[in-house]
């Protein structure tokens, strides 16, 4: 992938809306001349986080997140680099200029983009179908006595696909596209006498599209009893894998994350129909079980994640599988038992149907805990075979958890119900924890760095009932040292002032100064001008350390004076560090020298504590 160039790096910084962009995760109060509101990156109940609309900057006084606007859409989209510049420059209509790349990359780079163009404009096509043609009166008419609005369908861009063999096949050619193209989407395909025809014919379309919004493929659903099989989908291509998508997602993400819980549905019309009915944090798994992938993409913005769907029916190495790659992520995988035969998008069409889904979702019993429990209560105790058969399929299922309370508790459990020894269950889920290093370690991954440093102290939520996660994910203040604030007070002083700063900068040598601060110390002298512009992307603590000082300096009252007392300060520190390793070495003359520059020093400080008022 080509390189986007700096220039139009810095024009998508420029354009963008810090607040807007912000707004979406949670909502922001003027605070002089920041914004602040709670922090969209760990639990809180007073707000923490402040954002600094013009640098495009933010940081948690509670949690220590900080960053620039890129990082922010990284973090909270689970985009990379590229990514994140690439949806902030869609979303803000800013052309992006990459470097020179090699002719193959850029030919195939080309190629995906038009590809892009045509699946947007067959979705067009397909919506404005549905709304517009009387052929489609009769799905118009299915899908509002379904209950489902015109508002929600728009929102999800559903459209519906004509009954003849060729409509698409022609408008596309029409619109100056290739039958190989419209193949390649799986617009079109090959009849069994080598023509190409209409993938799509007489279904209602519900265009699947990525976390940004980019449509990938379709479902379409039959409109008649006698259309087998119920859904068609878009075939597996270069750019469509259905087990990596989550459907809704680009729709579900700002309140999920908001609410901090993800709710996965089987279908397309749950998820529009828990949409429409105010829970907007639902996606849909298109008829699978969850998968590792899509697990591991809502671990970045979720801290929870309940299935309303048959759990009964999912394939149980697959939930294992994503079991392990919840718990490896520290995320809490429920399930929301649902009246069975019902789907979400038929309680959703009844009054109280709302309220009701709710309800389940509070009552969801933890993943392990729901199959394992099954697996109990299918068991015929009364015989010692079906008692060996049931300890072997549930110790897998516990060994995919992590070590801790509910871990053993589960353990108690089945050792009760099965008359067994707790010692023997448990050596039964020690032969059956995977062998490279516990849980989540040995699952597939689709190789994401880890996004969001998992604070120290957190877990450990699987101990608490429904609903509890918020208590048990205790803010964690940032505690910092005198040191480590004296040395940022001159530091953040050094960048809102960088006359005076040079020279403090200077001054200030390593033993002044913290490893963190020496980083900062020499990051500013490297950029002296816009550090804002210029946060390092390769070093997150420090790109945290830079965002918070070009933040305070922005925020706090800089004068040269209250630069000298914080330099003599820390140069006090200093002193008294060579003192003391004076007098341990036992050279004492030197210990009486440095005393005597600590007399001198301490008038100074005194000095200037006056003068800075
Ligand atoms: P369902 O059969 O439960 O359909 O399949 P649904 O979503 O409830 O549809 P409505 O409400 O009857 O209109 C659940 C999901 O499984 C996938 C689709 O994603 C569907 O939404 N599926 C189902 C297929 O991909 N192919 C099929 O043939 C059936
Ligand atoms: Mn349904």
């Amino acid at each position: 992938m080509a390189r986007i160039s700096e220039e139009s790096i810095a024009a998508v910084r420029e354009t963008a809306n810090m607040a807007e962009v912000v707004g979406q995760y949670t909502d922001l109060k003027q605070a002089g001349g920041q914004m602040m509101g709670l922090c969209p990156f760990h639990e809180e109940r007073s707000p923490s986080f402040s954002v600094e609309p013009h640098d495009k900057l933010y940081h948690c006084f509670g949690c220590g997140e900080a960053g620039d606007i890129f990082k922010f859409v990284m973090e909270k989209e689970g985009l990379g680099f590229t990514e994140a510049v690439e949806a902030l420059a869609d979303r803000y209509g800013v052309e992006l200029q990459r470097d020179e790349e090699d002719p193959r990359a850029e030919a195939a780079r080309q190629r995906r983009q038009r590809l892009q163009q045509l699946l947007e404009r067959a979705a067009a096509y397909y919506s404005n179908y549905l709304w517009e043609s009387k052929e489609a009166g009769k799905a118009r008419e299915y899908l509002a006595a379904r209950g489902l609005s015109e508002e929600t369908l728009k929102n999800f861009g559903v459209g519906f696909a004509p009954s003849a063999w060729d409509k698409i096949l022609v408008a596309g050619q029409r619109a100056g596209f290739t039958v190989p193209e419209m193949h390649s989407v799986g617009l079109v395909q090959k009849s069994e006498r080598g023509g190409e025809y209409d993938r799509f014919r007489a279904r209602i379309m519900f265009p699947i599209r990525d976390p940004r919004g980019r449509t990938l493929g379709f479902g379409g659903r039959a409109t008649r009893e006698d259309q087998k099989p119920k859904y068609v989908n878009t075939s597996e291509t270069d750019f469509f894998h259905k087990s990596e998508i989550l459907y809704g997602l680009d729709r579900a993400r700002a309140a999920m994350a908001k609410a901090n819980r993800a709710v996965v549905v089987e279908g397309y019309t749950d998820v529009l129909a828990l949409h429409q009915a105010g829970m907007e944090g639902a996606v849909g798994v298109m008829g699978t079980a969850i998968t590792p992938e899509q697990v591991a993409t809502l671990s970045g913005t979720v801290d929870e994640v309940v299935l309303a769907m048959d759990a009964d029916e999912a394939g149980e190495e697959a939930m294992l599988r994503a079991q392990r790659v919840a718990a490896g992520r520290r995320m809490r995988l429920r399930v929301a038992s649902m009246p069975s035969g019902v789907d979400p998008a038929e309680l959703m069409a009844e009054d109280d149907g709302p309220e009701r889904f709710r309800g389940f979702l509070q009552g969801a019993a933890e993943l392990t805990d729901f199959q394992v429990t099954r697996v109990l209560n299918r068991t015929d105790v009364a015989s010692p075979v079906e008692r060996d058969r049931a300890l072997a399929e549930v110790a897998p299922i516990i060994a995919a958890m992590e070590e801790g309370a509910s871990q053993s508790e589960l353990i108690r459990k089945v050792a009760d119900r099965l008359e067994l020894e707790p010692a023997m269950v448990m050596g039964r889920v020690i032969a059956s924890t995977p062998a490279t290093g516990g849980p989540g370690a040995s699952a597939a991954d689709p190789g994401r760095a880890p996004r969001r440093g998992a604070p120290p102290g957190r877990g450990g939520y699987a101990q608490g009932g429904p609903g509890e996660a918020s208590q048990q994910q205790a803010q964690r203040p940032v505690e910092l040292t005198s040191r480590e604030r004296q040395e940022r007070a001159l530091l953040a002083m050094c960048i809102a002032l960088p006359e005076p700063g040079a020279e403090f900068l200077e001054q200030l040598g390593e033993s002044h100064l913290s490893r963190s601060g020496q980083a900062a110390a020499d990051f500013i002298r490297a950029h002296p001008e816009a550090p804002a512009e210029h946060i390092p992307r390769e070093n997150g603590a420090l790109a945290a350390l830079i965002t918070e000082l070009v933040m305070m300096a922005r925020e706090q009252p800089a004068s040269k004076e209250s630069m000298e007392l914080n330099f003599l300060l820390l140069d006090q520190r200093r002193l008294e560090e060579e003192i003391a390793a004076a007098g341990e070495r036992g050279d004492y003359e030197r210990r009486a020298q440095l005393s005597r520059e600590r007399a001198a020093l301490v008038e100074r400080i005194a000095h200037a504590q006056r003068v800075a008022g």
